[in-house]
């Protein structure tokens, strides 16, 4: 049996979202933001985090291929769902779930940067600077943690997990 070993816990999860929104609605005073959401794994970051901001938001969803049931980045980022919103003239926020190579993001951001946005960044719950990859700007950041794989608010491991209200460590365990 695999073991969860708490790294992060919902009230911790829940004070720096508070956090983050705080600063972008300070950013973004005045501003229109459209936030792209990449599931699936966002899912649930992106619906607390929506809901802390003003009232000119709207949500829009992308899904790329990046990763299968197995731990490993293929390094190969294929667009399986695009945004139905126009990006032309918009303040665009990428929200991810977390940010490990750095491979999905980078592709991302240099094709979204071709459809004249107004502005382009993006918000990751969390981080693993040890596991960089490409080089990639992330304007918001959550947590910074561990090169450990991680499930639990939003991720998976083969789509298990995503429900758990805090994120967790995922130690597989030797077969007895
Ligand atoms: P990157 O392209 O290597 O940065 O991968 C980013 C994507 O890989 C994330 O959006 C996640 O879907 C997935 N991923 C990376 N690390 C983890 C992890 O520790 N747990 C679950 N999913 C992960
Ligand atoms: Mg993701």
């Amino acid at each position: 049996m695999p073991t969860l070993d708490v790294l992060l816990s919902e009230p911790r999860i829940q004070a720096r979202i508070d956090e983050l929104a705080a600063r972008l609605r300070a950013d973004y005073a005045g501003e229109s933001v459209l936030l792209v959401a990449i599931l699936k794994g966002s899912f649930v970051f992106v619906a607390d985090l929506c809901r802390r901001l003003g009232e000119d938001i709207e949500v829009d969803f992308v899904q790329v291929s990046s990763y299968g049931d197995e731990h490993r980045s293929s390094g190969v980022v294929k667009i399986k769902k695009d945004a139905d919103t126009s990006f032309e003239g918009r303040n665009v926020l990428l929200v991810e779930d977390i940010v490990d190579t750095g491979r999905t993001l980078s592709h991302l951001r240099e094709l979204f940067g071709t459809r004249r946005p107004k502005s382009l960044r993006v918000v990751a719950l969390l981080s693993k600077p040890d596991a960089r990859a490409v080089p990639v700007e992330v304007e918001y950041v959550g947590f910074d943690i561990p090169n450990e794989y991680v499930v639990g608010y939003g991720l998976d491991s083969a789509e298990r997990y995503r429900n758990l209200r805090y994120v967790a460590v995922l130690r597989e365990s030797a077969t007895p």
